[in-house]
């Protein structure tokens, strides 16, 4: 059974494709990775088809993880596909509830990691090279934690959350 999981910020060039890079990296590392399926998306289109920043790439490189992906706009069909769709502030949630995201599925993402005591993680586009690290640290204790919460409530067992479009 195969977990979908999606991560969502406005451009799509920085923050979510991050998140999907350093999940898939520890999903590796952790012999999970079979089990889940990963992709990014924005809420805006602004730079469709591009590569990570790379600004993004090269924090995210320092530290062994490799983005891959390509900027893509957050689509209707997501909000079936995906199981859990983890986004990075506030105005990415509204946006996607705007949408008709379903709410149970959605969240942000460091809802996660409480004991950090952040709500958002802050946009780096427009900052220095400081906030790409602050993203990098703030992304990857919250992606080790998901994997901990999914290895907590595997699809299978009872009492598991489903998706609500499956049977
Ligand atoms: P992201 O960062 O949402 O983390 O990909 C941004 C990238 C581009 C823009 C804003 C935020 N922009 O305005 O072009």
């Amino acid at each position: 059974m195969t977990t979908r999981v999606l991560f969502v910020c406005l451009g799509n060039i920085c923050r979510s494709p991050l998140a999907e890079g350093v999940l898939r990296h520890l999903a590796a590392e952790r012999g999970v990775a079979g089990a889940l399926e990963v992709d990014s998306a924005g809420t805006s289109d602004y730079h469709t088809g591009e590569a990570p920043d790379p600004r993004m790439r090269a924090t995210a490189a320092r530290h062994g993880v490799e983005l891959t992906s390509r900027a893509r706009r957050i689509e209707v069909a997501d909000f079936r596909r995906f199981d859990h769709i983890l986004c990075m502030d506030d105005a990415n949630h509204e946006a996607l509830l705007a949408r008709g995201a379903p709410p149970e599925k959605v969240r942000l993402l460091l809802t996660l990691v409480p004991e950090r005591g952040v709500r958002e993680v802050p946009d780096p586009y427009f900052g220095g090279v400081d906030g790409f690290e602050t993203v990098y640290g703030l992304v990857h204790g919250a992606c080790a934690a998901l994997l901990d919460e999914l290895a907590d409530t595997p699809r299978d067992a009872p009492g598991a959350k489903r998706g609500t479009d499956r049977p």
